[in-house]
């Protein structure tokens, strides 16, 4: 290879761009969760729509989900999530200088929840500070984006979120679909290591396949208007059957390409962290890629599909139960509309 290809320069800049040589690890330093006190139960859906506890339980293992207090928006969840990864990772606001939020229920269309939690926090005005919609997988998205900017050293120190407060997109008298969601959010802050950290992440989209889960009123294409909001085009719209199919297929596919990229057997992991959307695809994916039900961390059970926050506070907990320590390798995973997954094996 000639000198003149390996010491490519960045566009626009003196600097050389980086090579996998000079590419930092990029480690977990902390992570943090906010759960509403808000619980609704599947019994009081029995009284909002025509559902039953049984029904819930057993096509989806929910049994109760959390509800954003009114008067707060997504940015309170996601600055809560964050000052406890800020604690966790013993990093001061001051530190960080990259705010990423994977969300697609930001307090505003502008501005973005990053810059509402940034303000919060006192992180200072030299950090970027922004959003990114990938519904579901919005976490593990911004975890593996923010992830370049502190591998190349663009950044040092960043601070990603998975936020969602979906009780503000499901239509309360549709029980196809709100009986699955609830709110939350998890924050993780990640920097530069000697070892260990994001080992290997494989991302996939399919925007072929929007129809099947999509909100489709409300932003540019049918805005808010009185006929769009009586038609309720601002509610969540799903073909469950289709996505249940897709979520299982691409989550395992992933899965063993981040594991194959990696250099880990499923046998090396300590627990798979998956989007927590349904009991039953946490089964068929643990199936498809022969790992043990008990090696699966599950709160579906308690709070439902938090969208972006579901993965992160699924390994926050999973830390905090104990299930994983220092050197234990877990398998993220996500799947959401768009369509969009991703998976990514991490060393605590
Ligand atoms: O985060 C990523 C996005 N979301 C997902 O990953 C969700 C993926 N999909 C799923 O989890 C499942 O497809 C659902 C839980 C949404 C639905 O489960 P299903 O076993 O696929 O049920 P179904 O949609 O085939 O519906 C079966 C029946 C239907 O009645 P009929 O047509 O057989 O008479 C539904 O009307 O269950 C009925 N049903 C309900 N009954 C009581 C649908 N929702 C409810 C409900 N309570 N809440």
């Amino acid at each position: 290879m000639s000198q003149e290809s390996t010491v490519r320069k960045v566009a626009g800049s003196a600097q050389p761009a980086p090579t996998r040589d000079t590419l930092k690890k990029v480690g977990i330093m902390g992570l943090g969760t906010a759960i509403p006190e808000k619980v609704l139960t599947n019994k009081d859906l029995e009284k909002i729509v025509d559902t039953s506890d049984e029904w819930i339980r057993t096509r989806t293992g929910i049994k109760e989900r959390r509800i954003m207090a009114e008067g707060t928006g997504t940015s309170s969840l996601a600055a809560e999530a964050s000052r406890q990864a800020l604690k966790d990772a013993g990093i001061s606001p001051e530190e960080i200088d990259l705010v990423l939020v994977g969300t697609v229920t930001p307090d505003m269309a502008f501005p973005s929840t990053a810059c509402l939690v940034q303000a919060e926090l006192g992180i200072p005005t030299t950090a970027m500070a922004f959003d990114l919609a990938a519904a579901c997988s919005g976490f593990v998205f911004a975890l593996h984006a923010a992830a370049q900017f502190v591998a190349t050293g663009a950044c040092r120190n960043a601070l990603v979120i998975g936020a969602d407060a979906l009780s503000q997109l499901v239509d309360w008298e549709d029980r196809t679909t709100c009986v699955l969601f609830g709110d939350g959010a998890g924050a993780c802050v990640i920097g530069p290591a000697e070892s260990g950290g994001i080992l290997s992440a494989v991302m996939g989209s399919d925007g072929s396949a929007s129809d099947l889960l999509k909100v489709p009123g409300g932003g540019s294409l049918f805005p808010k208007t009185k006929e769009n909001i009586d038609s309720k085009e601002h509610f969540i719209k799903m073909n469950g059957t289709e996505v249940f199919k897709m979520a299982v297929r691409n989550m395992v596919d992933a899965a063993k390409k981040a594991l194959e990229q990696s250099g880990h057997t499923i046998e090396d992991i300590k627990r798979l962290v998956p989007h927590q959307a349904n009991l039953r695809i946490l089964k068929a994916v643990a199936k498809g890629l022969g790992m043990p039900e008990e090696r699966v961390f599950v709160n579906v059970d308690r709070y439902g599909n938090m969208s972006a926050a579901s993965t992160v506070v699924a390994w926050a907990e999973a830390v905090r139960a104990g299930d994983l320590k220092k050197g234990d390798l877990a398998l993220l995973l996500a799947f959401g509309g768009g369509m969009v997954w991703g998976a990514m094996v991490v060393e605590m």
